[in-house]
Parts: structure tokens; sequence; C-alpha cells
């Protein structure tokens, strides 16, 4: 496990509690939920053209697109895509859930560092 140097102070975390990263370019998003940070694979798995960009509740990710919901915690995906008509969702076969989730800490300079 080698954590990377990102170029995000914790410190935007004061005003905000989830920002999304492109780490070699994939979207990666983070969090800080009670007062930990948390990393998770921000391509939604559904046809995954959704860049899973909303949290809600700290830590459940919601995409803009069909509203599946993924726990950046665990990565597992908490709510199906909605899709009209209802019929069994296909998944994009690369991003299967639960979603991939990588450690986050902090530097001592105060940079987020990600276990990628
Ligand atoms: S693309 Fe994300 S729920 Fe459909």
């Amino acid at each position: 496990m080698v954590f990377r140097k990102i170029s995000v102070m914790a410190k935007i975390f004061d005003a905000r509690d989830h920002a999304v990263v492109i780490i070699d370019n994939t979207p990666v998003l983070i969090v800080k939920h009670n007062g930990e940070f948390y990393a998770m694979d921000a391509r939604c798995p559904h046809m995954g053209c959704g860049v899973l960009s909303d949290v809600e509740d700290g830590h459940i990710a919601v995409c803009p697109l069909h509203k599946a919901k993924f726990d950046v915690l665990t990565g597992d995906m908490v709510s199906q895509p909605i899709v009209m008509p209802e019929r069994k969702c296909e998944f994009n076969k690369e991003l299967q859930p639960p979603l991939k989730t990588y450690r986050v800490r902090v530097s001592p300079e105060g940079l987020l560092e990600i276990d990628i």
C-alpha cells in the first residue's frame, strides 16, 4: 500500500463535506464524515456514464442520472438505479458494485494522501 499525495488541502473540507478529484484519469469521490476522510471510485457502475458527485447523509453518494446510491465508507450499492420502464439494470462490466474504496490520510503539510 502506497499513499499518493494529491493537490488537495484537507482544509477545504472545513467548508464542504465532499469533493471529486481526478487521479490517473479516474474520478474519485472524497468525503469527510464524522471527522474522518473516505474515498471511493466515483464512476457509477450503472452504464458507467454518471460521476458520483452528489452526497447525502454525509457518506451516501448519489448518481445524478438514475439516482443509484453507494456508501462511500464501504463502496456498497445501497439503492438501485431508478429506470423506466422498470426492468433489471445492466451494469458496466468493468465497474461492478461494490465500488473500490481507498484509505485517505492527511500529510504533515495538510495535503490529502490516498492509498491508490
Ligand atoms: S448511470 Fe448512475 S444510476 Fe444510471
